[in-house]
């Protein structure tokens, strides 16, 4: 097989994040630099498996370093998980002479890779497009800032009206498995409790805490729930509080999807434009089927059936600190 890469696509898969253009942008422009011919592939693994594929110049993809969502368009996509859905993508980019793929998604878009490369010659770059920062070998992925900073701006907005009537507020935040945008919001808006999935929920913690405050008047609590929180998120968590405090005043906002909208904040574009320009280049150096990501400010690059989900970083340290800064 001749390894030398000629003919690039990109596409963005799974859940969007606010970045993902700015990827995009850095993989067609450095490729294009580079003298290769890029296309961008619709819908990710799906337009992938229709051929619903097209040539991008630099042009393509002006103005869009400022865009949320994705010029690409994204798709969860099952076929794509078959022998025979992949066997159709492979034909596809064989027909069109590409010979190379940068994938922009989270873990789930990488293990569709995995099997990709394990069957057919078409070499996979992974870069992390996923606002719920849960992806192993890299300090940030592409969204969680301007999520996170999202989440904060709603929250401060939730704090003037909770301490306009001294009410309790849980708010529910993204993070189906993780709890980066809850423990980083919380933290950032001196929230009083933040649930993350990755703890158990200590509800006679909460209760204590709730009633202690109450003694001293401190009427004005936040609490903030990953959605992925053991006992189902911020409704659950109230109906349990309310059953154990009835006459406290609670109310429940949940930020859902707003979080992964809007215009990437500077970080965002910026590790977008940096892992994209390096997605090229490992794909001309012939550092094949790895992801790229960012760790102590350097490029790290793990072969892509090594990534997986981060776990175990929400640790009791972080809690301890929630409870010294809110008491
Ligand atoms: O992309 C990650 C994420 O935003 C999770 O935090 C959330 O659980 C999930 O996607 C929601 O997915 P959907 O938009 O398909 O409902």
């Amino acid at each position: 097989m001749d390894k030398k890469v000629s003919r690039i696509a990109v596409l963005t898969s799974g859940g969007d994040s606010p970045g993902m253009n700015a990827a995009i942008r850095a993989v067609v422009r450095t490729g294009n630099y580079y003298g290769l011919e890029v296309f961008g592939i619709m819908r990710g693994y799906q337009g992938l498996l229709e051929d619903d594929i097209m040539r991008m110049d630099n042009r393509s993809v002006a103005n869009i370093i400022q865009r949320g969502g994705t010029i690409l368009k994204t798709a969860r996509c099952k076929e794509f998980m078959t022998k025979e859905g992949r066997q159709k993508a492979y034909d596809n980019l064989k027909g069109r002479g590409i010979n190379g793929l940068v994938i922009i998604g989270g873990d789930g878009s990488f293990r569709g890779a995995v099997d990709f490369t394990s069957e057919f010659d078409i070499p996979c770059i992974g870069i992390a497009g996923t606002i719920d920062k849960d992806i192993q070998g890299t300090d940030f992925t592409i969204g969680f800032d301007t999520a996170v900073n999202t989440a904060v701006e709603a929250i401060d907005k939730i704090r003037d009206t909770a301490d306009a009537h001294d009410r309790l507020f849980i708010i529910e935040v993204m993070g189906r498995d993780a709890g980066y945008i809850a423990l980083h919001s919380g933290i950032a808006t001196g929230a009083e409790n933040i649930l993350v999935p990755e703890q158990k929920t200590d509800f006679e913690g909460i209760i204590a805490s709730l009633q202690e405050k109450e003694r001293r008047r401190k009427l004005v609590n936040l609490i903030i729930v990953a959605e992925g929180e053991e006992s189902g998120g911020a409704n659950e968590v109230a109906a349990t509080i309310k059953k154990r405090l009835p006459n406290i005043e609670t109310r429940v906002a949940i930020l859902g999807h707003i979080q992964r909208g809007g215009s990437p904040s500077c970080l965002d574009r910026l590790i977008a434009s940096r892992m994209g320009y390096h997605a090229v280049e490992c794909l001309i150096e012939g550092r094949h089927n790895v992801f790229v990501g960012i760790q102590n400010n350097k490029m790290n690059y793990i072969p892509l059936d090594r990534v997986g989900k981060k776990k175990g970083t929400i640790n009791d340290e972080w809690m301890k600190i929630v409870k010294i800064l809110a008491s």
